[in-house]
């Protein structure tokens, strides 16, 4: 595909977009305490819409109480007050004919109790080793039954605030994703164990919100494999990229990886060690002379993946020549290069970006009007661990000295 295709308009599942770049999902710690979407939230997305995003896919919302993630300022789509703030916030997006699509998640047992006042929760109850103060509590069917509702309640929701689509978050360890893992799905009953089993759950979202919604278009973002033993693999992929596309799902975004295993969803050269000690739940109150200790450890304790760049095409090709519907690269593919070669290689349909959006809003103009060949993100990867302290920005490798400073 030449550089100028990049810059067509296409369409997912009837929905126009004036190019083939969207913005991945990505927490921004903005929301209000209820979880309605802020006035910064207004701002972020019609820059991003100006900007030339081809869609916005908004931060991860949560669907029920319990699956808020970890972080502050969560969006969140389980209450009808909602609404009414969602729809100015389309509404504002919309002026600049760009799609806005609400990702829907459950954190799971990526969460704290601490946070969300509840227990946490799990298709299994297996200890993760980031968020291990506590054992989740193993869903039993009246609470499975319960979370399929809310996530067909908060697709309604959806619909009636105006969004252009909604996406499953089914990547990155989340609840569904925890299902849909043998790692974290250790069931023996009709939720676990054969693929279709731990795809259910999903499956009976996808049905309920087709036969309340009809034609509405859900997309979902998907695990192309993880690292864990016993976890996702490539093939198993296929196989529910299969199932995806047989539930009447509208499109496959493709990535990798869960916060247990690292820098493994969002690749960067070294650990953000500073901003982890800065601001992260487990260092933040530790005394300093500890925190010194702890420094030049930490990254031995953290493999890094070796590739940084593309990390999903492969996968995203498999996937791709598995499915007819639209299939979306997401993952270190962050020059106009890559984003050509990743359309032009039949590996996507679209490729998506977070972290070229933190840094500039703007970037698909700057990529399209010949400004940059590709964005300016050093992928240090403050911005992933800086949403704990505060509003989504670009950090650029760097701390204020007054957060740098260990307490
Ligand atoms: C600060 C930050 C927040 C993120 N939040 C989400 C999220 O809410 N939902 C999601 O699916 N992915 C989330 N991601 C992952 C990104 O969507 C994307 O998959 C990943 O960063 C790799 O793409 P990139 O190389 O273009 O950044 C987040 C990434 C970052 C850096």
């Amino acid at each position: 595909m030449m550089p100028h295709d990049v810059f067509c308009s296409a369409t997912i599942a009837g929905i126009r977009l004036q190019n083939r770049l969207i913005r991945s999902a990505t927490h921004e710690s903005m929301a209000e305490s209820s979880g309605a979407p802020s006035a910064a939230h207004e701002a972020l997305y019609t820059a991003l819409a100006k900007g030339g995003a081809g869609a916005v896919i908004t931060g991860y919302a949560g669907v029920q109480q319990d699956g808020r993630t970890n972080y502050p300022g969560m969006l969140m789509m389980n209450d009808d007050s909602l609404i009414l703030p969602y729809r100015q916030l389309t509404d504002a997006v919309h002026r600049y004919r760009t799609p806005i699509i609400l990702q829907l998640a459950h954190c799971g047992c990526q969460t704290r109790s601490a946070v969300t006042g509840m227990k946490t929760v799990a298709p299994s109850a297996l200890k993760d080793r980031i968020f291990n103060e506590e054992r989740p509590h193993e869903l039993g069917e009246g609470e499975i039954e319960a979370i399929i509702s809310n996530f067909v309640f908060a697709a309604r929701r959806a619909v009636m605030a105006g969004f252009d689509g909604i996406q499953l978050h089914l990547a990155h360890g989340y609840l569904l994703a925890q299902f849909l893992s043998g790692y974290t799905n250790r069931r023996r009953d009709r939720w676990g164990g054969s693929t279709e089993n731990k795809f259910r759950i999903v499956a009976e979202i996808l049905r309920r919100i087709r036969q309340e919604q009809g034609n509405f278009p859900v997309l979902a973002k998907i695990n192309g494999f993880d690292q864990r033993p016993g976890g996702m693999r490539a093939d198993e992929a296929v196989n529910i990229a299969r199932l995806l596309e047989a539930s009447g799902c509208s499109a496959i975004e493709v990535s990798s990886g869960t916060i247990e295993e690292g820098l493994s969803i969002m690749r960067g050269v070294k650990l953000p060690v500073e901003p982890l000690l800065a601001c992260n739940f487990r260092f933040k109150s530790m005394p300093v002379p500890l925190k010194k200790v702890l420094s030049p450890l930490l990254p031995l304790a953290v493999p890094i993946p070796k590739l940084l760049q593309n990390y999903n095409l492969e996968v995203a090709k498999v996937i791709k020549k598995a499915v007819t519907i639209p299939v979306i690269a997401v993952g270190g593919i962050h020059t106009l290069e890559d984003i050509s070669a990743a359309l032009g290689s039949g590996a996507a349909d679209f490729v998506s970006m977070s972290r070229p959006f933190i840094i500039e809003r703007d970037i698909v103009h700057k990529l399209q009007e010949g400004r940059q060949t590709a964005s300016r993100c050093i992928m240090c990867n403050y911005c992933a661990i800086m949403i704990e302290e505060g509003p989504l920005r670009c950090w650029y490798g760097k701390l204020p000295a007054k957060l740098a400073e260990p307490a």
